[in-house]
């Protein structure tokens, strides 16, 4: 079925897509919006982009069905041991140095867009190797805007598109054989505490904020701009003294924002609000 696109109706969409989810379309990748959103607009009947964009702006349910736009549109691509020089910078450097003479105090890690849940659970097994898990209480939250994403966060079993980068004696100590898939030891999925935030909502942010350690990795590719601008400034506006930052090694917050000031940790690359540095 051929759908209507009536005049402007594609920016409409981009805009109120932007605004609720962070991911943007550039100009000359709205054909490739449209072509995502095209089976759900079939999927309810309707004949033009114009109706399906006033159910997901005033329709009672629209809640409903932003999940469907967010798994649509999205990109949940990951694995585990993915840019773990930022890992070790983190689990090896910066963890020691925060722990020094804060007599035991609990410890909370954030992984801000987990998708499938990869990156909390490297960082989960990156502690227990170290044997951080013995000495201090350890927090580790991993959230996501989509709620597809983290039922199979939450499932545990992995594919073995997963393990291209992980050792494979890390794979046979920490995951067992389940079909065509491997199970997660259960004691380090549970290590784990999942739940959804949109890094859109301050409200959401706010919730998670308050942690020495946050990664944000691989999600402002998706971002323009203006929209990373806001987010940074919801984490500077959130975050405690010391909080570290990591994004993913090709993205970049300079251009973005003068809050946040770039350090070398290790073979990594760190950013602290500029007014916490040491
Ligand atoms: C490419 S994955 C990155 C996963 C992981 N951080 C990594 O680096 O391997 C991007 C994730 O960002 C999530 N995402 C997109 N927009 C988001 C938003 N507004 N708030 C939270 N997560 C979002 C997507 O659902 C997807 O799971």
């Amino acid at each position: 079925m051929e759908l209507l696109i009536p005049r402007g109706t594609e920016i409409l969409l981009r805009d109120l897509v932007q605004e609720r989810t962070g991911i943007y379309y550039d100009q000359d990748k709205l054909s490739l919006l449209l072509e995502k959103l095209s089976p759900l607009v079939i999927d309810h009947g309707f004949h033009s982009f114009l109706d399906y964009y006033y159910l997901l702006k005033y329709d009672e349910h629209a809640a409903d069905e932003w999940r469907l736009v967010i798994d649509a549109i999205s990109v949940q691509e990951t694995f585990f041991w993915r840019e773990m020089d930022q890992v070790h910078a983190l689990v090896d450097i910066l963890l020691p140095k925060w722990a020094a003479n804060r007599n035991g105090q609990s410890l909370r890690i954030w992984s801000a867009a987990c998708a499938t849940g990869e990156e909390p659970l490297t960082i989960a097994i990156a502690l227990a190797q170290a044997g951080w898990f013995e000495r201090i209480p350890i927090e580790i939250y991993g959230t996501d805007v989509s709620f597809a994403a983290l039922n199979k966060a939450r499932a545990g079993l992995f594919r073995d598109r997963a393990f291209r980068n992980l050792p494979s004696a890390v794979r046979e100590k920490y995951f067992t054989k389940e079909g065509d898939a491997w199970r997660i030891d259960p004691q380090l999925h549970a290590r784990v505490n999942w739940d959804r935030a949109n890094l859109v909502n301050r409200e959401d942010v706010a919730r998670f904020a308050e942690a020495p350690f946050i990664l944000c990795r691989n999600v402002f590719i998706y971002f323009s701009s203006d929209m990373i601008r806001r987010v940074v400034r919801t984490f500077a506006d959130y975050i405690i003294d010391p909080a570290y930052l990591f994004v993913g090694i090709s993205e970049s917050l300079m251009k973005v924002s003068n809050d946040f000031e770039l350090t070398d940790v290790g073979r990594a690359f760190v950013y602290q609000r500029r007014d916490f540095c040491d």
